[in-house]
C-alpha cells in the first residue's frame, strides 16, 4: 500500500507524542508508527524518578549549571541555555495544563518535587516512582483525543532518501532529502511505502545492545541505524550512560531501582557493610551518575562480587510511608521476597540511556533535509559527556515541540512527481525461513561483546576486540537479512549491531575519558 502524510513520525514515547500533538494542532495530518503492539511500550513508560520542573529556589542558571557539570561541560552550551529556559514552563503549560498529567501532590495539594543525584535545586516533578507511564497515558489519551492517527505494530524498516531510491536519474545529483519510509505491518509482513513531507525520528535509545540494561526490550538503536544508513550524521555515540541501580535479582530483569531511593537518603553499602561512596566523591550518594557507577563497578571488582547493596530502609527521610512514595519499586521487589522497607536492596549498575544520537539543531532539524529528530535517538548536545537525572523526558517534550512548529512554520511538501518516483518495498524472490536460534544466538554475541569491552570501563584493546568482531557479525547478518524473510526481530538485529558498531567506533577515536566514557589506557 501507498499513502501519503504531511508528517510522519516513527516512535511513541514522549518525544514523538509531543512532536505529533503540536503538529496536529497546527493542521497537519500526522501519522505516529510504534513497532510494539501497544504504542505504550517506550522507554518513556518506564521511567521513574521524574521530570525536570521549577524549584522554589530556582532559576535557568542554576539548572544550566547542574546540566553542564554533570556533562563535564561538554554539552552544546546554546541547547543547555534553550532546555533551561524552555523546559520548566513547558512541563507546566503542556504536560499539566494542557495534557492533565497526574503528578504527585503533597499534603497541601500542590505538586510535590522530588531531589534526585547532582540537582542544586528540588525540582523534579514525578507521579509515585512511576512518572512514566502517568505521562505516557496521559500523552496517548490526549494525541487521540485531537485525532492524531496511531498505528501499533508497524516497524519502520528503513527511511527513504531521494539519493538511494528514486528512479529519476536526476535526484542522485540533488541534495540528499528524506522523503518517507518502508513500513511494515509487524502481523502481515507486507511493506508499505509512507511518502510523507517532513520524517521525525523518535525512535528513542539502544540499551539492549548490552547484556544488562534497563530499556524494555524495544530499544534496539533503530532510530541511529536508520538516519545513519539515510547519511544522517551521528555524534556522541561513544557516551552511553550506565545507571548505578539496576535491582539484582535471579527472577526479576530490567527492573530500575530509581536514583530518587538516593534523592530521599538511600545509602549504597559493600559486602563488608561499609557504606563506600564517600572514598569516591565528596557529593558521596548524590554525585553524578557515572562516578556512582564506576564507584559500584570498583567496588564489586574488589570484592570480587556481582551486586552491592542500596540500603532505603534505614535512611529514608521522606514524608509518606516507603511503600507509598515508591510504591512500584517495593511492590515489584515484594514479588521477589525482598522487603525494602526492611532489606537492603541488591543492586548492579546497567546500560540506561544514549547521550549520543543523530545530531540535530534548537529546532530538532538533522542534516538530511526533511528528516527531523527528537527524543533519546537524537543528540542535540544537552547532556554532553553524561545526562543529568530527569533530564532526558524534559529534552523530549522540548525538541518534539520545537520540530512540530519548526515543520508546521516551513510547510513545504514535496511534489508528487517527486514522491511518484519512490518504487515500492521489493522483497528477495525466494527468502529463507525464518530462524529464531540464529537471532538469538547473534543478539548474545553482540550483548556480550558491548558489556565486556565497550562498557562502563573500556580499554583500547577491548574496544579493538569489539569493533573486529562486530564487523565480523555486521557482515553475515547483513548477508541474512537480505535473503531472510523480513521479520521485526531482523529488523531490530541489523540495526542494532549497526548501532553497536557506532558506539565502538566513536569509543575507539576518543581518547579522553570523561562522563560516561571512561578508557583507562
Ligand atoms: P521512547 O520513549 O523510548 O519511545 C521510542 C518509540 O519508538 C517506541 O514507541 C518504539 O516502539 C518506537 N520505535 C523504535 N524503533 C521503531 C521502529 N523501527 N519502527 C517503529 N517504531 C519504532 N528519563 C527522565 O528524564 N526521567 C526519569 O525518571 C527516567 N527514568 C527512566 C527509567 C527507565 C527504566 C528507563 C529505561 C529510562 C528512564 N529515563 C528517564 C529515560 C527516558 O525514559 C527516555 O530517555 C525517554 O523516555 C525517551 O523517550 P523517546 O520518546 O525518545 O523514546
Ligand atoms: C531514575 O529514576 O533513577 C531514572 C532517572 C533518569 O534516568 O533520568
Amino acid at each position: 500500500m501507498r499513502q501519503h502524510r504531511d508528517v510522519v513520525v516513527i516512535g511513541s514515547g514522549i518525544a514523538g507524542l509531543c512532536a505529533a500533538i503540536t503538529a496536529k494542532e497546527a493542521g497537519l495530518d500526522v501519522l505516529v508508527l510504534s513497532k510494539a503492539d501497544s504504542p505504550a511500550e517506550t522507554n518513556t513508560n518506564y521511567a521513574q524518578g521524574g521530570i525536570i520542573a521549577r524549584g522554589r529556589d530556582d532559576s535557568p542558571e542554576l539548572l544550566a549549571k547542574d546540566v553542564l557539570e554533570a556533562g563535564v561541560q561538554l554539552n552544546k552550551q546554546d541547547a543547555v541555555r534553550l532546555l533551561a529556559e524552555e523546559g520548566p514552563d513547558l512541563v507546566y503549560s503542556f504536560l499539566v495544563d494542557k495534557v492533565g498529567v497526574a503528578f504527585s501532590r503533597d499534603s497541601d495539594g500542590g505538586l510535590d518535587y522530588t531531589e534526585e543525584a547532582a540537582h542544586s535545586s528540588r525540582r523534579i516533578l514525578h507521579f509515585e516512582d512511576h512518572t512514566g507511564d502517568a505521562i505516557e497515558s496521559a500523552l496517548l489519551a490526549y494525541a487521540r483525543l485531537v485525532g492524531v492517527d496511531i498505528r501499533p505494530a508497524a516497524t519502520a524498516v528503513d527511511l527513504i532518501t531521494n539519493n538511494h531510491h528514486s528512479s529519476d536519474s536526476q535526484e542522485i545529483y540533488r541534495e540528499r532529502e528524506v522523503l518517507g519510509c518502508y513500513v511494515m505491518d509487524n502481523r502481515t509482513g507486507t511493506v508499505d511505502t509512507i511518502l510523507a513531507n517532513h520524517v521525525v525520528l523518535a525512535a528513542g535509545g539502544l540499551g539492549n545492545i548490552y547484556q544488562y540494561t534497563t530499556n524494555p526490550p524495544e530499544a534496539t538503536g533503530d532510530g541511529i541505524a536508520m538516519a545513519y544508513r539515510a547519511g544522517a550524521d551521528i555524534i556522541n555515540a561513544e557516551y552511553v550512560q550506565f545507571h548505578p541501580t539496576a535491582l539484582f535479582h535471579k527472577d526479576i530483569r530490567r527492573f530500575l531501582v530509581s536514583e530518587s531511593l538516593r534523592g530521599e537518603g538511600a545509602r549504597l553499602l559493600n559486602h563488608s557493610g561499609e557504606f563506600f561512596m564517600g572514598r569516591y566523591s565528596p557529593q558521596a550518594e548524590l554525585a553524578p551518575r557515572d562516578v556512582v557507577a564506576r564507584a559500584i563497578y570498583a567496588e564489586m571488582a574488589r570484592e570480587g562480587q556481582s551486586y552491592m547493596y542500596l540500603d532505603l530502609a534505614n535512611h529514608y527521610r521522606g514524608e509518606k510511608p516507603i511503600r507509598e512514595r515508591f510504591r512500584r519499586i517495593w511492590s515489584t521487589c515484594m514479588e521477589g521476597g525482598l522487603d525494602i522497607e526492611k532489606d537492603p536492596i541488591p543492586i548492579t549498575p546497567a546500560a540506561h540511556y544514549f547521550c549520543g544520537g543523530v545530531k540535530v539543531d534548537q529546532d530538532g532539524r538533522s542534516s538530511v533535509r526533511r528528516l527531523y529528530a527528537v527524543g533519546e535517538s537524537s543528540c542535540t548536545g544537552v547532556h554532553g559527556a553524561n545526562r543529568l537525572a530527569s533530564t532526558s523526558l524534559l529534552e523530549g517534550l522540548v525538541w518534539g515541540v520545537r520540530a512540530a512548529r519548526s515543520i508546521a512554520a516551513e510547510r513545504e511538501p514535496v511534489p508528487a512527481v517527486r514522491h511518484n518516483a519512490i518504487p515500492d518495498w521489493k522483497f528477495p524472490s525466494s527468502p529463507d525461513a525464518f530462524e529464531p536460534s540464529l537471532i538469538y544466538q547473534d543478539w548474545n554475541l553482540i550483548k556480550l561483546t558491548m558489556w565486556n569491552h565497550a562498557g562502563i570501563v573500556r580499554t583500547r584493546r577491548g574496544l579493538e576486540r569489539a569493533h573486529a568482531d562486530l564487523n565480523y557479525h555486521a557482515h553475515r547478518i547483513q548477508k541474512f537479512y537480505k535473503e531472510a524473510v523480513l521479520s521485526r526481530d531482523l529488523v531490530e538485529l541489523r540495526n542494532g549491531v549497526m548501532a553497536a558498531q557506532l558506539v565502538v567506533a566513536e569509543a575507539m577515536h576518543n581518547e579522553r575519558s570523561a562522563g560516561c566514557h571512561y578508557r583507562v589506557d
